[in-house]
């Protein structure tokens, strides 16, 4: 069989070549074998409907050795999700590429789009060489543009990932704009978008950007970001510094449901909504909380295939699918629908339980009358989560607690976490400002003993579906 090198070429084949693999992101060696592999596919019949509509629509003279970028970039077995992920140009650039390792690590394809600002930062030879895949820069390229490959693009992918995010993509975005590769895409995606913002804190607390992301937020993009912490910018820091990648490919995983089937066979106790600690037959005390967050890591569990007992005291949200609800409604008896439920893999305590429950409940309606305003004594509540994760027969491998705090957040946590015996607390603010209680969305914060994680303000549902991925991968041992 006859033998050829790269050298033998003559040099007008050999600097269309170079190009070529440049621009694809590979050595010249692979992009030749690339280029050999689908003329071997092109000759067995199977890609030749595309490429005579490819034909057909290329300008005469133009160069279309660039087969569809799919067919060209490195085979993936079927089933496998798709990412694309959009380099925006910030520092946090060089960040984007442990990304692309940690989602291809995760079984996922990932396609990159540099921006010129990116280009700055990293090079797309970079990004195509731990991507496999060719990586995409310019909005008028003859080479993807033939189909319009900006919109194929935009609608081949499972999910979209901005990272980092800059300020400058934010607007973009945010004002529908289109004036090259990175935008134009964003705006054609019917798929969902997640951004992981990355700037200076005066950047992100601008008034812009707020607004930005309001705006955005309320067009149904998903967030993952940014954190509190030192920034690249000497003696910097406040909020904006971008996820770490194992985060944002965390919160990516969960929007395209790569986490079905992560909790397969492990038991999962939650439980929910307030506690009513009777005063009489007729008053309780009570607190605010719905039940929503509860409820929704109740549903998350059991999407990712968990046998999920949810615990649950009054509430008005409807009952999870695929859930064991147990239905209580005083602290004590939550304890005790608790015990009943264990053994556990994991717990996550979300209910907001009542402290304290009257001493003496009347058994009869207490009569306003002539005696004054009762006096009503208070007597602490069981304390489940401290039960449960002191519990040295059955405790859970996972106890997770919730901290609903007005003030001082992440220094209550720390201090819960330590005092309860726990594994996770995940803080929220609860102050009116907040806006947790009652609400849709949620600011949490992670406490952990390695640890304090601050996730972005985000629904319920998206906390609860990030909350699920840490626990999959932490009882899967996965490394960090
Ligand atoms: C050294 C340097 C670092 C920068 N870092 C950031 C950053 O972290 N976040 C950001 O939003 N913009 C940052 N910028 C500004 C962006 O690069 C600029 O707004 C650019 O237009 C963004 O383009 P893009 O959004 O198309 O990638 C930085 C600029 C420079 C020169």
């Amino acid at each position: 069989m006859a033998s050829i090198t790269i050298r033998q070429l003559d040099d007008d084949l050999k600097r269309h070549l170079r190009l070529r693999a440049a621009r694809n992101g590979r050595s010249m060696e692979d992009e030749a074998r690339t280029i050999l592999r689908d003329a071997a596919s092109l000759e067995a019949g199977k890609i030749e409907a595309r490429a005579d509509a490819h034909r057909r629509a290329a300008p005469r003279g133009r160069h279309v050795a660039d087969a569809p970028a799919r067919e060209a970039g490195a085979a993936h077995a079927a089933g496998t999700k798709h990412i694309l992920l959009v380099i925006g140009g910030g520092i946090a650039a060089y960040k984007a590429l442990d990304l692309i390792r940690r989602l291809k690590e995760r079984g996922l394809a990932v396609r990159c789009i540099l921006t010129k600002a990116a280009q700055e930062f990293i090079t797309p030879l970079s990004a195509g060489a731990l991507s496999g895949e060719r990586v995409f820069t310019d909005l008028f390229d003859p080479g993807s543009e033939f189909d319009v490959g900006h919109i194929r693009l935009a609608r081949e992918a499972d999910l979209v990932v901005v990272a980092p995010t800059t300020a400058d993509l934010m607007a973009k975005l945010a004002g529908g704009h289109a004036d090259d590769l990175a935008s134009a895409v964003l705006l054609a995606t019917d798929r969902k978008v997640l951004l992981a913002p990355a700037m200076n804190p005066h950047m992100w607390q601008h008034k812009a950007t707020q607004r930005n992301l309001a705006r955005l937020l309320e067009d149904g993009v998903a967030l993952v970001g940014p954190s509190a912490g030192e920034m690249a910018e000497a003696g910097e820091a406040g909020v904006g510094r971008m996820a770490e990648p194992l985060e944002i490919a965390a919160a990516a995983l969960s929007l395209i449901g790569h986490g079905e089937g992560a909790l397969e066979g492990r038991r999962v106790i939650v439980t929910s909504g307030p506690t009513h600690e009777p005063i009489d037959p007729v008053r309780y005390i009570a607190n605010r909380s719905s039940g929503k967050q509860g409820h929704a890591i109740a549903a998350a569990a059991a999407a990712a295939g968990a046998h999920v007992t949810l615990v649950s005291g009054p509430v008005n949200v409807p009952d999870p699918p695929g859930v064991a609800v147990v239905k209580v409604t005083t602290a004590q008896d939550m304890l005790a629908a608790v015990t009943k439920a264990l053994p556990a893999d994991v717990a996550v305590f979300a209910a907001a339980v009542a402290d304290w429950r009257i001493a003496k409940p009347q058994a009869n309606k207490i009569k306003k009358g002539a005696g004054g305003s009762p006096k009503l004594a208070l007597t602490e509540n069981p304390d489940i989560l401290a039960t449960v994760a002191h519990d040295a027969r059955k405790r859970p491998r996972l106890v997770i607690g919730f901290a609903a705090e007005t003030e001082h957040i992440i220094e209550h946590a720390k201090a819960k976490l330590a005092r309860k015996g726990c594994d996770w607390i995940l803080a929220n603010d609860v102050s009116a400002a907040g806006g947790a209680m009652g609400g849709e969305r949620n600011t949490v914060h992670l406490v952990t003993a390695q640890g304090v994680e601050s996730w972005p303000p985000q629904s319920k549902e998206e906390v609860a579906r990030g909350l699920i991925v840490r626990i999959a991968e932490t009882l899967a041992g996965a490394k960090r």
